[in-house]
């Protein structure tokens, strides 16, 4: 028996420890009803709708037989206790039903706003997923620096994107829906951009969070840096071009080099080989040149519980992913300094992400 008599915890909190374990047991469920809103559509049905929806309406909007009320009120009552939707009791007794509405959070589940991570749901919950997950045994198995899923799939994540065009469609979607929400932050860094006259966004994908740089700094040349297949087919527009290209071979020549939620997909050695390529870039302006990351940065003692959690579960996604990490403020120096730079700056300006400005 591992709780005795001498042990300090009292009974409330032995059962209080015993509840935190099962809750993380049945999680998985609060993520698939997640995943069901998602496919079901049930905020784009609310968000058409215009106003509070009762449970029978919503089934309807949704196409749901009668029989599946009951189990949709049960979605929707787990849902809306993690913040996802919320109820409304009805106003008066003519009133048969209490209604449904949106919360901020069901709002990023509209998929007509431009932010809308319905497609980021698709790709966490892709069936390679559950798969590489159900073989995770092997990171601690096989001795291999093999990524999981590379191990698991045959191929490496960013190539299972490219060859799947539905896959690499959804994939870009994801990523540029999570750009468009740089916009909130940007007004808090535009000091950052201030004096460049041109820029290059490696591994910039479709190029959505360099068109939110122009608009407020029109005058700026940007590139987007990205593998062919990405970039093929984009359109350049007067101060936006596109090139297919690897970072880990050559950086095109410019300012500054913005590395958005890239350095987080490699482990050290790689993310060093593309910090000093984006060195190499920027050598032109003299000690004027710059790198502009925005990532995570893990500050435990700083963050409050759900947010280390958060980025902590993005931490095991990029181990899994690609042999990624993410990384804590020391950690990021580190990287930093060994590839040449001598000075950088955090600022948590995005949300879950940093602006860290990296000096030559
Ligand atoms: C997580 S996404 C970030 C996209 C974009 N920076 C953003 O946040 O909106 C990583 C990007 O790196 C690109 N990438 C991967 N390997 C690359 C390489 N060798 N050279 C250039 N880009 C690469 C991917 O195609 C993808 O668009």
């Amino acid at each position: 028996m591992v709780f005795t008599d001498n042990d300090s915890a009292n009974a409330s909190e032995i059962y209080k420890a015993q509840m935190h374990v099962h809750k993380y047991l049945l999680s998985f469920q609060s993520c698939m009803a997640v995943k069901f809103a998602t496919e079901l559509g049930i905020a784009d049905a609310i968000h058409r709708h215009g106003k509070p929806i009762t449970l029978s309406g919503l089934a309807s909007a949704l196409n749901l037989p009668p029989s599946k009320v009951g189990v949709l009120h049960r979605f929707m009552r787990l849902l809306t206790h993690n913040g996802f939707f919320m109820k409304t009791p009805s106003q008066n007794s003519e009133e048969e039903e209490e209604t449904y509405s949106l919360t901020l959070a069901s709002k990023f589940l509209v998929r007509s706003n431009s932010f809308c991570l319905a497609p980021n749901a698709e790709v966490a919950f892709h069936p390679s997923m559950f798969n590489m997950w159900n073989s995770s045994k092997k990171l601690f198995t096989e001795d291999t620096q093999v990524p999981l899923f590379e191990s698991v799939t045959g191929e490496s994540y960013f190539d299972f994107i490219k060859n799947d065009f539905q896959f690499l469609n959804v994939f870009q979607k994801a990523v540029a829906a999570d750009s468009e929400m740089v916009k909130l932050g940007l007004q808090q860094c535009k000091h950052v951009f201030e004096g460049l006259a041109s820029l290059v966004d490696v591994g910039g994908g479709t190029g959505a969070v360099s068109r939110l740089i122009l608009e407020s700094f029109p005058h700026l040349k940007c590139t987007v840096l990205d593998l062919p297949q990405v970039v093929a087919n984009l359109k350049t527009t007067q101060n936006l071009s596109f090139v297919g290209g690897d970072m880990f071979e050559s950086i095109p020549s410019a300012d500054a080099v913005l590395l958005k939620w890239v350095l987080h997909n490699w482990d050290d050695e790689l993310s060093i080989k593309i910090l000093k390529n984006c060195k190499e870039a920027i050598s032109g302006k003299g000690k004027e040149g710059k790198v502009i990351i925005i990532d995570v940065v893990i500050d435990e003692a700083g963050d409050d519980r759900d947010l280390t959690e958060l980025k902590l579960n993005f931490d095991l996604a990029m181990l899994t992913l690609l042999n990624g990490k993410e990384r804590e403020k020391k950690e990021w120096e580190k990287l930093i300094y060994q590839a040449g730079f001598t000075g950088c700056k955090f600022t948590p300006v995005f949300g879950f992400k940093s602006l860290i400005e990296v000096y030559l």
